[in-house]
């Protein structure tokens, strides 16, 4: 007896839950300190450029693999290539669930942080003091114990399944993040300084757009924003009905998660600028100090200079950017969760706890050895994992999956021309633009 698999109710269920997924800590955290780090005007005019080429296609590739399957991220791809090469796919579907670990590994992290922050927001409110400090400190200690809880949390939501858990809480909460960016962008502009940062992140300098180290972060930054190549988009495409009309609902998904990251570059580098002009050390040599640590510099900040009601706004965003990481996190672990309910017949819960359990022993790993670990693992994940896994699923709609008439079918049932074009376009042109970056990415390192 076939076990009916738990789904999206709607389509609107859907985009929602895939925008959760795509809006994150990369569109509020990664994007503006990339930005920043790479020439503002320059990295914005890149990074929507390979938005549009490559990580929507590899967005639509991904959730179109996942809904014509309607299977895990490992049975899909087994599925797609079954004809031709299934051992390879299911390799491939495995080092998308490794992909899935480590970006969860230092996710989860990154995500304490706003998680501790916006109770050091709270506590300082309530006059806890020294509470406070210890929250808004960075610390391996506050790292133990704020990764454990928000996998925690993540997990919890998981294993309440996909109607009652993930897309009831993806559709909450969003436009109230949108709202505050936009709120804070309004009275960042009026602040001194701003308008040099302005300048910076919206003219772009031409020169540096041909860098090749610019593109590739570029394009590791739009995978990572766009959530593809792990699997993610994947599981939810297959939690949706066979729908013949993907590309309507991914250009939505694109479309909000672009404009939510320029918002948060249109927020976070003018901050900077008023910071520095503040008298805030930023930038050593072009590069920004602390890096990761940018925002719990910079938007401090800010909010001390807005008096009394700065420290409820910084408890709101904080908390915001605590559940818009939330949902990130929840498609990334059902990634695994899915294969382990599907394929090994796990229960629901048993798979969430396994799979949280494995997500916490990564992350330990990586507190314990954080200055070698952290940015390596985001830079293997987001420059090569990423980048070719997507590779891996132009070739498998364009030429493996019945031999690349998969895809021509689909073309063909469809009479628009745009539709022949967009399937020419995924079968001929992506996989050679993305293998034209991957050479670059080779002669680099
Ligand atoms: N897109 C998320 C963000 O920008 O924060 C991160 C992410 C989620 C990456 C899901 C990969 C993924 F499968």
């Amino acid at each position: 007896m076939s076990v009916i698999r738990d789904s999206f109710h709607s389509r609107l269920g859907f985009v929602l839950a895939a925008a959760g997924s795509a809006i994150g800590l990369g569109n509020i955290w990664g994007f503006p300190t990339q930005a920043a780090n790479n020439g503002g005007g320059a990295f914005l005019f890149v990074y929507l450029i390979v938005t549009v080429l490559l990580a929507v296609p590899a967005l639509y590739a991904e959730i179109y693999l996942g809904n014509q399957t309607q299977k895990n991220s490992v049975s899909a791809l087994m599925q797609a290539c079954q004809q031709t090469m299934p051992k390879v796919g299911k390799a491939a579907g495995l080092i998308g669930l490794l992909g899935a670990i480590m970006m969860l590994s230092f996710y989860t992290i990154v995500a304490g942080w706003m998680l501790a922050h916006a109770l050091g927001a709270f506590a300082e409110i309530a006059g806890f003091m020294e509470l406070a400090t210890w929250l808004n400190t960075w610390s391996i200690e506050r790292n133990l114990l704020f990764t454990p809880i928000f996998i925690f949390l993540g997990a919890g939501i998981i294993h309440q399944g996909v109607n009652a858990g993930i897309e009831k809480w993806s559709s909450r909460l969003m436009p109230l993040l949108l709202f505050m960016l936009i709120g804070l962008i309004v009275y960042i502009l009026q602040q001194p300084g701003a308008s040099e940062g302005l300048a910076v992140y919206l003219i772009p300098d031409f020169s540096q757009v041909t860098n090749p180290e610019l593109v590739v972060s570029a394009m590791g930054q739009a995978f990572f924003s766009l959530s593809v190549g792990v699997g993610g988009m994947m599981v939810y495409g297959s939690y949706m009905k066979k729908d013949k009309n993907l590309g309507k609902l991914v250009l939505s998904i694109a479309a909000l998660d672009t404009f939510i990251a320029f918002l948060a570059g249109l927020l976070i580098i003018p901050a900077l600028y008023v910071a520095q002009h503040a008298g805030q050390e930023v930038f050593a040599n072009g590069q920004l100090i602390g890096e990761d640590q940018l925002i719990f510099q910079v938007l401090p900040t800010l909010f001390q200079s807005m008096g009394d009601v700065g420290l409820i706004v910084a408890g709101a965003f904080f908390s915001l950017l605590s559940i818009a990481a939330l949902t990130s996190t929840i498609s990334v672990t059902e990634v695994p969760v899915a294969y382990l309910v599907d394929d090994k017949k796990h229960s629901r819960t048993k798979a969430t706890w396994l799979v949280s359990a494995i997500v916490f022993c990564a992350s330990l790993l990586v507190i314990s050895f954080f200055n070698q670990l952290f940015g390596l693992v985001i830079q293997v994940l987001t420059t090569i994992i990423q980048p070719l896994m997507c590779l891996f699923y132009f070739i498998v709609i364009g030429w493996l999956w019945q031999r690349g008439n998969k895809l021509r079918e689909h073309a063909a049932i469809n009479e628009r021309t745009s539709v022949k074009l967009w399937a020419n376009y995924l079968r001929f042109v992506c996989p050679i633009l993305l293998s034209i970056v991957f050479v670059n990415v080779a002669v680099l390192n």
